[in-house]
């Protein structure tokens, strides 16, 4: 019991350390003042339980981008249409403290976000599409309108790697769980249009046996595979993202 003062002041520490960022300066002081305008294109009216969810992500956003659509280069990775049981699972997992996040450790304890607010904000992010072309405008579109539309235009760069081994080994050893075009699928992640370095700190803390992976743990897949096919498979998955996914959901 002793050691929990100590503890809680080493996260508080970490905490401040890892202060989300303030402001994002180059958006206008107009988008910031007008969220509603820039919620995910819904034609209809939003339901009190989605209203609730883009209030939480408000908290969120200060990391993960008002479009969850992450930051600081996959520092802070892109929540926007990852499976809703997925962001459900890890969240209850930090709460938990099984998977450890420290920056983000304050925001999910059970004062901050009780169980109703997992489930609103999850299924609020797991809704917002990101797309990964330029929308086409029509002339009577202003400046403003197309500036927020491609703000949400969201684009991972290629990787350096071997496309076809990484296709090969992906679609034998990973798809199983995550789906075909790196969707996802129940509570397994989608990988595709998620930030490759922070796919590749996840798999260095799997490798490490910081976070479990699959139910094999420590021999599971990814440990059976070498390194150059994990970094094949990152730039495979960064080949995938104008694919439908119709296959996925
Ligand atoms: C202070 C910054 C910060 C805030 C605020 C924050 N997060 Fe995070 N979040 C992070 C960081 C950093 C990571 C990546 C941790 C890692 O590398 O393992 C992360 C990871 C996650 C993940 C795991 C993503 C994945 O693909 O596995 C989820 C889900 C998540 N955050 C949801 C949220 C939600 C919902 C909120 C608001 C209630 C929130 N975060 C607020 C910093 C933050
Ligand atoms: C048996 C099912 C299964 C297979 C096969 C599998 N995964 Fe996973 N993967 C999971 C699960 C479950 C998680 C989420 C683990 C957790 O809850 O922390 C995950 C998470 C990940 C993550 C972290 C995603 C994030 O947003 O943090 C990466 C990266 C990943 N897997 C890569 C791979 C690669 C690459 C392969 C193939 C070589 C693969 N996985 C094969 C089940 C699987």
């Amino acid at each position: 019991m002793r050691a929990l003062p100590i503890l809680l002041l080493s996260l508080f520490c970490a905490g401040a350390l890892a202060a989300p960022p303030k402001k994002a300066p180059a958006r206008p002081a107009a988008a910031q003042e007008a969220p509603a305008a820039a919620a995910p294109a819904a034609a209809h009216a939003p339901s009190a339980e989605e209203d609730k969810g883009r209030e939480i992500n408000g908290v969120c956003a200060a990391c993960h981008g008002e479009f969850g659509q992450g930051g600081k280069r996959g520092e802070y990775p892109r929540l926007a249409g990852q499976r809703a049981a997925y962001l459900k699972d890890q969240l209850k997992s930090f709460r938990a403290r099984k998977r450890i996040n420290l920056p983000m450790y304050p925001y999910t304890q059970e004062r901050e976000l009780p169980d109703e607010d997992i489930e609103a904000v999850s299924e609020f992010l797991a809704a917002i599409q990101l797309p990964t072309k330029p929308p086409e405008f029509k002339d009577s579109d202003d400046a403003l309108t197309r500036l927020l539309a491609m703000d949400k235009v969201m684009i991972i760069p290629r990787v350096e790697g071997d496309i076809e081994n990484g296709k090969k080994v992906y679609q034998k050893e990973c798809f199983a769980c995550h789906g075909r075009t790196g969707r996802g699928r129940g509570k397994f992640p989608m990988l595709v249009g998620q930030y490759s370095n922070y796919l590749k700190k996840q798999v260095d803390a799997y490798l490490k046996g910081e976070r479990p992976h699959d139910e094999e743990g420590t021999t599971g897949i990814l440990n059976r595979i070498t390194e150059k096919d994990i970094q094949d498979i990152l730039a495979y998955l960064t080949t995938l993202q104008d694919i439908e996914t119709a296959e996925a959901k």
